[in-house]
């Protein structure tokens, strides 16, 4: 798992090396690998609300918070479960194998990911998965979702070569916020928001008010790069809450000023 993980910083190095060569295989990439192509693509074209263009995903990635969801939800017998950034889908097939009664969807902003995304799961025949091409949160139901996963989309590959003071170029605090809050208001009350390798921390979100962190991870590999409010980068943690519980007097309207929502519980 880590050493998948460290394969972006190697090319880094190789790249600082070797510029002509660098750009000469990247170029060659573009023409052959159309997976690496529909990304480069999406970095360039920067469709709205675009924040990790890399769909780089594997099966069995994120077991440890995917079990701990599923072991909180055992009385759920239909749980409704949202992988916001599906990639081509993996995460959704993993969710499937240890919640073999949920409904899931799947949503990505990258056209090619959600086509090959459909594509494995015609494959499998299954009719309680669906895929959808999506940016956002917005046209999904209000309080539908049991659980909401969102992993390694609030974040940036090119953040973590070069680490800069801000990361407004790349990403944007206001449009995860803005993200973060669509997607509580699609969760019912009493549901769980998975939200993991994020540069932005929900609890700096007003949304966070009307969630309880239920369980918090240790990094591995050191503090992780960490934005705040203002696109500043922030002192990374070591440690970081990973899983947020919605609060059960929650109304399900998670916008700005919904503080009150803590006092309803
Ligand atoms: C690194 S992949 C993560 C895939 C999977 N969640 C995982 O962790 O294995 C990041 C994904 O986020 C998607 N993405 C980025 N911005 C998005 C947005 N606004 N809405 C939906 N998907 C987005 C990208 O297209 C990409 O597939």
């Amino acid at each position: 798992m880590e050493s998948q993980a460290l394969r972006s910083s190697d090319w880094t190095l190789k790249r600082k090396r070797l510029p002509g060569m660098a750009s000469l295989a990247r170029g060659l990439r573009i023409l052959v690998d159309p997976r690496f192509r529909s990304e480069w693509l999406l970095a360039r074209r920067r469709p709205d609300n675009l924040f990790q263009p890399s769909g780089h995903t594997w099966g069995d990635r994120y077991e440890v918070f995917f079990s701990f969801v599923r072991d909180q939800m055992i009385g759920v017998t239909t749980p409704r479960l949202l992988s916001f950034g599906c990639s081509t889908g993996d995460e959704v097939f993993n969710l499937r194998r240890l919640f073999p009664q949920a409904d899931i969807a799947g949503i990505d902003i990258n056209p090619r990911s959600i086509a090959v995304a459909r594509k494995r799961l015609r494959k499998t025949g299954d009719p309680a998965i669906t895929f959808e091409l999506s940016n956002s949160a917005q046209s999904l139901p209000e309080a539908h979702f049991d659980a909401i996963f969102c992993m390694a989309v609030f974040r940036h590959g090119d953040l973590e070569a070069s680490r800069p003071d801000s990361c407004a170029d790349k990403i944007d605090f206001a449009d995860f916020e803005r993200t973060v809050t669509g997607m509580c208001r699609c969760l019912r009350p009493g549901g769980y928001l998975v939200l993991r390798h994020s540069h932005f921390r929900f609890e700096d979100t007003q949304a966070f008010a009307a969630f309880k962190p239920v369980y918090r991870h240790r990094n591995r590999r050191g503090a992780v790069l960490l934005y705040g409010a203002d696109n500043r980068r922030v002192e990374g943690a070591l440690e970081q809450d990973v899983v947020f519980r919605k609060r059960a007097g929650c109304s399900g309207r998670c916008a700005g000023g919904e503080r009150q929502c803590v006092k309803t519980q």
